[in-house]
């Protein structure tokens, strides 16, 4: 099983980074999770999350979110500004990171090499090691400087996974447009997952037109 870098950030779209979450720690996964101040207030609006006190006791409420027992490895937080952390240096191992979901402000200091917080700079070690590195964007409509920022994010070496759900496999809840974008995050990331009803080929029956 693997570690993982997982960063929360300030845009919309706390949900996906729940459910990632509790897809690789449920699978036996590991987690480094890093949330920005931001992050933390999207979180609370959002998933109803409200993150209190200290490091320690946050970490306490987010193995309790996830169904973790207090006592689990599985899941380890960092504070935002430890610069000193491990997953601030390349030569701590860890398969990937995956920055989701990814406000524009986060996209444009890892797009430039920022580097002014653990997320940027746990980013930017993941591209200089080459590793994958997943940004989830989520912004609309985009100006002109994201679309740059996007560009020169993928031209580091970033994944860009838009927080855009496709709906070709009839979803019927949130939950279920939920797991198909984290399902293609886990794709990127190379972790096994059936977490949504995969394209099988042929039209579904609803979907056949008859042809006079
Ligand atoms: C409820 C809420 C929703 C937000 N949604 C987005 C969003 O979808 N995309 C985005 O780029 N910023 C969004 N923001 C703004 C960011 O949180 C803000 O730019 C912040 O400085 C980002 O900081 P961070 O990158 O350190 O997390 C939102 C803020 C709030 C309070």
């Amino acid at each position: 099983m693997a570690n993982y870098v997982i960063a929360i950030t300030g845009a919309s779209g706390a949900p996906y980074a729940v459910r990632l979450l509790q897809a690789l720690t449920s699978s036996g996964h590991g987690v480094k999770l890093v949330v920005s101040e931001a992050g933390e207030k999207v979180l609370a609006i959002e998933c109803k999350l409200k993150l209190r006190g200290g490091l320690a006791h946050k970490e306490g409420q987010w193995k309790q979110a996830l169904g973790l027992p207090e006592s689990s490895d599985h899941l380890e937080l960092f504070n935002v500004n430890n610069h000193a952390a491990t997953i601030a240096s390349g030569s701590y191992k860890v398969a990937g990171m995956c920055v989701i979901p990814c406000s524009m402000g986060s996209l444009g200091r890892i797009a430039n090499g920022m580097a002014s917080n653990l997320i940027e700079r746990a980013a930017d070690v993941t591209l200089k090691e080459k590793r994958p590195l997943i940004l989830v964007p989520r912004e609309t409509p985009l100006n002109r400087v994201h679309l740059k920022n996007l560009l020169a994010a993928h031209e580091a070496g970033a994944e860009i996974v838009p927080a855009m759900p496709g709906f070709y496999h009839n979803p019927k809840s949130i939950d279920d447009i939920v797991d198909m974008l984290v399902s293609r995050v886990l794709d990127r990331l190379g972790v096994d997952n059936e977490l949504y009803r995969r394209w099988g080929g042929p039209l579904p029956e609803h979907a056949v037109t008859e042809i006079e």
